[in-house]
């Protein structure tokens, strides 16, 4: 008998031109950060997402940390950001001496609760102390509630920036996932939906901001024949190697999310009707990417916990992962302010993503129901 093969949570499909790309890299002659593939990686994701501007970067958190940066924040100010993400979505706050504010999911999104930061903002400004920014996070690939997140921040004239780092291909009311913000960002790690090994996108509609981070991302060098500074930058350039995976990664997108969505609904058939078993709804606003499948499970109706169910799945070399543990919860953040935090705290301690690549084969779908079932005490 073969040894059963890995199941992993979300890895690299790559299933167009991206050798192909690559090669054109290379007989351009731009090994380097700068060339070809970079510009027209850019240009295809700002026309693809409706945006005026896309900037290459090394990450997405890259991206993150220069719209922040951009701010020129002064160290204590607040920035408020969905507590239930990755960390990378609130780290940038740190490097730049502000200080973060977690603001709880609701329900129907598992994204940042649009009452709730309406309501702080109110207070917030009652108090003379608005935050410098907002980031709401489009979670597992599925948008906030993004029309009323705008509209609350531009009525306290509090910049936005969307974290879509998740959700390339993800719509709101029509409209892509990282069109909303001031800022707007992607990341291209290998376990997103497209990937460039690692890299990420800053997109926006402000010619001011893609500038300066083009600038910032450089070293931030004057223009000036000799190497001239007069602002501290860094080295956050995108290959352009990686731009050319990007580009052919991009072509694929459509069939990529249809992959994505398609293993939801499989999932969904096979375990929605399972007592105990509640998948993560999808808004009425928008059309999620489904990056990644998750699922609360209730223990005393399923019979398993969440820990249960991933280390069974675990001990048959199938990858699953409990959804984010929320910022408010992290030690590192532990003396920052969380307004709420109930709903994301219940999402963390009952919810689970499973294996959603887009290459997963219906053998592999069916392997991890089983095992998932098996689970059961
Ligand atoms: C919500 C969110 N924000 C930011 C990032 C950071 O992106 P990167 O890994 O490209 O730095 C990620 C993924 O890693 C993420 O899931």
């Amino acid at each position: 008998m073969t040894a059963a093969k890995q199941i992993f949570l979300s890895p690299p499909h790559m299933n167009g031109r991206e050798r192909l790309y690559v090669d054109k890299a290379f007989e351009s002659g731009w090994i380097t950060t700068v060339g070809p593939q970079i510009e027209a990686f850019e240009s295809a994701l700002a026309e693809r997402v409706g945006v005026k501007y896309a900037v290459g970067l090394s990450s997405g958190t890259a991206a993150l940390h220069l719209a922040i940066r951009a701010l020129e924040i002064n160290r204590g100010e607040e920035v408020y950001c969905s507590t239930l993400t990755f960390s990378a979505s609130a780290n940038p706050i740190v490097y730049e001496g502000g200080r973060p504010v977690f603001i709880d999911s609701d329900r129907s999104s598992w994204n940042m609760d649009p009452n709730l930061l309406d309501r702080e903002l109110r207070r917030a400004a009652r108090r003379g102390k608005l935050p410098r920014a907002v980031i709401t996070v489009d979670l597992y690939g599925q948008c906030a509630d993004l029309e009323a997140i705008r509209e609350s921040c531009a009525r306290y004239e509090v910049p936005l920036i969307e974290d879509a780092a998740e959700a390339l291909g993800a719509t709101y009311r029509g409209r892509s996932a990282g069109s909303f913000g001031w800022g707007n960002v992607f990341s291209f790690n290998g376990n997103k939906i497209i990937t460039t090994s690692g890299g990420g996108m800053l997109a926006t509609d402000d010619a001011r901001l893609a500038e300066t981070a083009r600038l910032l991302s450089t070293q931030a060098r004057d223009p000036a024949p000799h190497y001239q500074h007069s602002r501290i930058g860094y080295n956050y350039r995108l290959s352009n190697i990686l731009a050319a995976i990007g580009l052919a990664q991009l072509e694929t997108l459509d069939r990529l999310v249809a992959a994505r969505r398609r293993n939801f609904e499989q999932y969904r058939k096979a375990l929605g009707s399972v007592d105990g078993v509640e998948f993560m709804p999808e808004a009425s606003y928008g059309r999620s990417s489904r990056w990644l499948t998750c699922l609360l499970i209730d223990p005393a109706r399923f019979g398993a916990t969440r820990e249960d169910v991933r280390l069974r799945l675990a001990s048959k070399k199938i990858e699953a992962r409990p959804v984010w543990k929320p910022m408010h919860l992290q030690p590192v953040f532990a003396r920052c302010r969380a307004v709420g935090g109930d709903v994301s705290e219940d999402l963390f301690a009952r919810g689970l993503c499973l294996p959603s690549g887009s290459n997963l084969t219906e053998s592999d779908l069916r392997r991890v129901v089983g095992e998932f079932l098996a689970a059961r005490r």
